[in-house]
């Protein structure tokens, strides 16, 4: 018989380190939520520093013991993708659970201000890659 898996089913991640990005709404935020509820440091990350510390504070209302600290990352700059891996690294963390989560869909035509198109393609899992390579 088949089982629903539930995120109670997620085993302790307690010591370790998960940088969830695109965490302040939706799957982000419920992932980032739940890593912290099992255990983890969990790293959020937003494009604005307003909507990140929002999301910090709503994730401790949720979780009260948790582990939790906002880092700005706006993955369509590679100027901010830069700045976010010196952010961490400055703070020696090892970096154990990586959920590259943030991504834009069906947006109007633009450019960032680095030239690259933001496309209807979820393109900041592409930038977001080179975060992990960088
Ligand atoms: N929901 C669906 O049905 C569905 C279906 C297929 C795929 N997906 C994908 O699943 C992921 C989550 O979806 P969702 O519905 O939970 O999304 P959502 O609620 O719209 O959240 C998207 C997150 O991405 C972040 N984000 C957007 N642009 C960003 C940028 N340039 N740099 C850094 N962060 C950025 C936003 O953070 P800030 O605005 O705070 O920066 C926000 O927290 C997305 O990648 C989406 O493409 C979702």
């Amino acid at each position: 018989m088949s089982k629903t898996w539930a995120a109670s089913d997620i085993t302790s991640v307690f010591g370790k380190v998960a940088v969830v990005t695109g965490s302040t709404s939706g799957l982000g935020f419920a992932a980032a939520k739940e890593l912290a509820r099992h255990g983890a440091h969990v790293v959020l990350t937003s494009k604005t520093h307003e909507k990140g510390s929002r999301a910090v504070a709503d994730l401790k209302k949720a979780v009260s013991n948790a582990s939790v600290e906002f880092l700005q990352l706006d993955l369509s700059s590679f100027g901010s993708i830069r700045s976010f891996v010196q952010s961490f690294l400055a703070k020696g963390l090892s970096l154990h659970i990586l959920i590259n989560n943030a991504g834009v869909f069906c947006c109007p035509h633009s450019k960032t201000a680095e030239g690259f198109e933001v496309c209807k393609l979820p393109c900041t899992h592409t930038l977001s890659a080179c975060t992990t390579l960088a």
